[in-house]
């Protein structure tokens, strides 16, 4: 089931990174798929280490094009960047020590905080970053 889709108004205006949002709504809608699923631990914890690599990975790619195009307002970014990875972290440790119950909550903040990072942050490199 698609949770999270991506439409073209959350378009940056730069095709490799509109790609690779999309690849991270991919990973969040396996996230939902194995919460709505009951999906074993292992299952989940494979889930979510993918979600969190590919958050590193496109938040790395992301950094590097902002700070190449000269990108005035990065440090503010890197750290929204920053936040969601150790949140991303701490959902994963705290679920593999049996100390989160993962729910809808946890996937509907994650696709809420990406939303709103992408129409609002990310489009503020919108022609900086080509
Ligand atoms: Fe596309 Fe700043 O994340």
């Amino acid at each position: 089931m698609e949770f999270i889709k991506w439409k073209e108004d959350l378009s940056v205006g730069v095709g490799i990174i509109d790609d690779q949002h999309k690849e991270l709504f991919r990973h969040i809608n396996n996230f939902y798929n194995s919460i709505v699923n009951k999906t074993n631990k292992e299952g989940v914890m494979q889930v979510i280490s993918n979600l969190e690599n590919y958050t590193r990975i496109h938040f790395s790619f992301e950094e590097l094009a902002m700070r190449n195009g000269g990108y005035a307002d990065i440090a503010a970014h890197i750290k929204e960047h920053e936040a969601f990875v150790e949140k991303v972290a701490d959902f994963k440790e705290r679920f593999y020590s049996g100390r989160l119950l993962l729910s809808l909550e946890v996937t509907t903040f994650i696709k809420d905080w990406i939303t709103n990072h992408i129409r609002i942050s990310d489009q503020k490199y919108r022609g900086i970053v080509v």
